[in-house]
């Protein structure tokens, strides 16, 4: 099988949490077997090529990340020059986000759904997975650490060819955390995040506190 990959994300690759989730992605897709040619939405310069590759293409995959509770300005923008397909073609979604919860994705989930058909292929799943803010303040062991686990999840697409199994459900982890895990990243949020952005705010060389309100 031979798959056409979409990063939709709006950040450059050399920031795009995407490709380094893809990078994992297409090495247990190649394992299999499998070839992809990969395009960046982020870079304007490839549309035309990508609008070609969606045309010949019959295996069609976009990852995307959640951007406000839905999917990225950008990709939306470069979606609409597509020019709708009537034949065989798949198309399926890897949809990642920075928090952790299952359930913030499937309002997102369920419109992909709809993207699919509207984009005239036949939508064969979406795997969907949180908690991946901080992929790109990583490198090396720390941030193959984050990723591979979508290593596994290449393998799986390779051999089925879509991401409809129970062990793609599975990846998503929890839909909702227990009331005490909600409280205790409620006091992490307060204390720990919030130094660390302080921190950041300081090398920065911001000289304001950060909830300044001047207006
Ligand atoms: C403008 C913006 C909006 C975001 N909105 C959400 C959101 O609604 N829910 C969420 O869980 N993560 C959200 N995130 C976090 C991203 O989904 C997450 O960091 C993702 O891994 C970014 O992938 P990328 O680097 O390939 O763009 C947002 C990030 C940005 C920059």
């Amino acid at each position: 099988m031979h798959v056409l990959i979409i990063n939709g994300s709006p950040r450059v690759k050399q920031y795009s949490n995407t490709d380094k989730i893809l990078e994992k992605f297409t090495a247990g897709l190649s394992e299999t077997g499998c070839t992809f040619e990969q395009y960046e939405v982020s870079d304007r310069k490839q549309w035309d090529s990508i609008r070609a590759a969606f045309d010949r293409n019959e295996n069609i995959l976009i990852a995307l990340p959640l951007y406000v509770e839905c999917i990225p300005g950008l990709l939306m923008e470069f979606l609409e020059t597509l020019t709708p397909k009537n034949d065989d073609s798949k198309m399926s979604f890897i949809l990642q986000s920075g928090f952790a919860e299952g359930i913030q994705l499937r309002c997102g989930e369920e419109y992909l759904e709809m993207l699919a058909e509207r984009l005239g292929c036949k939508y064969v799943g979406t795997l969907v997975k949180g908690d991946n803010f901080s992929i790109r303040m990583f490198e090396g062991k720390q941030q193959e650490r984050l990723t591979l686990r979508y290593k596994e999840m290449g393998v799986e697409f390779g051999k089925e060819g879509n991401f409809l199994s129970e062990k793609c459900r599975a990846f998503t982890g929890p839909e909702v955390f227990s009331a005490p895990m909600r409280i205790f990243i409620g006091i992490m949020f307060k204390t720990v995040v919030k130094n660390g952005f302080k921190n950041t705010a300081l090398k920065w060389g911001c000289t304001k506190p950060l909830d300044y309100r001047p207006y």
